[in-house]
């Protein structure tokens, strides 16, 4: 079928499954032209199908040489109708790694149950016998929680007071003023439920019970901080005290792993656009501002290059891993500079429907948003037919 972008508010409901295994191709040649990475061997990485998750695969795979196995709740094509872009990435990296000589095998379905972890655990014990990293990038609206059977919802809103900002559509480009009612009772222990690091604790103490974590394994979540703009709904809104208790269970989980010499560590990433952050208000136009200014400045970075970064520049250096002050490996390093921050919150005083396309990368945005669901790429006939029916081959 020839398939087209089809939108249904802020997300993209239709994917193409040539663009997002162009997507992974070019994600690939990015790994290998920066060199071999003294990395990881054996590699768990839950939420693997997008975003910053698939980067961490793909960096494993091709800079280290690494066999991995992915975890992540994708949709599969039915006739006439394309699969998730989560999907048709997980189909190309597969085929990208057996054409390699790379183990790759991914199980899809709900991380948070019980039974995911199972086959997860199974398969590592069967094919790997242990792991030495596990990246733990998920990112969830809701998690049935599978010890009390209760549905939670996370939400993105202040706390205390409401909060008033600008907002872009970037769809319409229109920039209008936007309030946010702050949360309610439960919505903070909701969020934290879903966002918080209570599930990755759970992996990896599941992990470690059945002896499958190798000695010196390291465990890798990632957080988010961004600038005072956007904090009130962003991080110390209900989203910021999620990623308060994922930072803290870094700390438990690194103290859980001594017996193994293991060792648990978060890592603040830079804003970007994913299928994640762009439904969160405020921050599509502070991404569009961000962009223009990392991108004049030559310092922009997408997933590929921030992960890339991770494992070569902080996680496998052989020195000890460089954190801040609350122990936090920072790859958001180039967003936060001060250069870039004052120029940014400058552009922001500034920013209304009719300035934002000269000020800001309206355009940038557009377009990443369009490549997450496999659109807009060079090299993709999207006027051909293409096959929607694509199988994972360790799946189907
Ligand atoms: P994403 O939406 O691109 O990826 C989410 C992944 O989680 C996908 O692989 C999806 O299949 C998987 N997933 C979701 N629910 C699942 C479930 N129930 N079971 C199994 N898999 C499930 O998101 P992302 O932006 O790459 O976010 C990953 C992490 O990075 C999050 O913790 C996020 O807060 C963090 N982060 C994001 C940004 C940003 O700007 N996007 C910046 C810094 C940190
Ligand atoms: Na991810």
């Amino acid at each position: 079928m020839i398939i087209e972008p089809r939108m249904r508010g802020f997300i993209c409901v239709t994917s193409h499954p040539d663009g997002c295994a162009q997507s992974v191709r070019n994600q690939i040649e990015y790994v290998q032209s920066k060199g071999e990475i003294d990395g990881p061997k054996k590699v768990l990485v839950i939420g693997a199908s997008t975003g910053f998750g698939l980067a961490s695969r793909i960096a494993a795979a091709f800079g280290s040489d690494a066999a991995t196995i992915g975890v992540f709740f994708e949709k599969p094509p039915v006739e006439g109708k394309p699969g998730s872009p989560g999907w048709y990435n997980s189909a190309a990296f597969e085929a990208e790694a057996y054409q390699a000589g790379l183990y790759a095998k991914s199980v899809n379905g709900d991380a948070f149950s019980n039974e995911i972890k199972r086959q997860t655990l199974d398969l590592i014990k069967a094919d790997l016998g242990q792991v030495d990293l596990v990246i733990y990038s998920l990112a969830s609206p809701v998690r049935l929680h599978p010890v009390t059977g209760v549905l939670h919802r996370s939400v993105l809103k202040p706390i205390g007071a409401t909060y008033t900002n600008k907002t872009v559509d970037f769809h319409t480009g229109v920039v209008t003023d936007i309030s946010i009612a702050p949360c309610q009772d439960d919505d903070i222990a909701n969020t934290v439920a879903v966002m918080g690091g209570e599930d990755w604790a759970m992996w990896i103490d599941a992990l470690k019970a059945e002896n499958l974590l190798a000695p010196g394994v390291k465990t890798v979540a990632y957080s988010y901080i961004g600038p005072s703009l956007t904090e009130a709904v962003y991080r110390k809104g209900t989203i910021g005290r999620a990623k308060d208790h994922l930072e803290a269970s870094a700390f438990s989980i690194s103290d859980s792993l001594k017996s193994i010499d293991g060792q648990a560590l978060v890592s603040v990433n830079k804003a970007l656009v994913t299928q994640a952050s762009s439904a969160i208000p405020v921050i599509p136009l502070y991404i569009s501002l961000l962009y223009k200014i990392m991108k004049e400045k030559g310092i922009h970075e997408g997933c590929i290059e921030q992960i890339q970064r991770l494992y070569q520049d902080r996680l496998y250096t052989g020195e000890a891993i460089p954190t801040d002050d609350k122990g936090r490996i920072r790859i958001d390093d180039w967003e936060m500079r001060d250069d870039v921050q004052e120029q940014v919150a400058a552009l922001w005083q500034q920013a209304t429907t009719e300035s934002l396309a000269e000020i800001g990368d309206l355009e940038g945005y557009r377009k990443d948003f369009l490549n997450l669901f496999g659109f807009d790429f060079a090299g993709v006939d999207y006027k051909a037919d293409s096959d929607e029916m694509i199988d994972i081959p360790s799946i189907s």
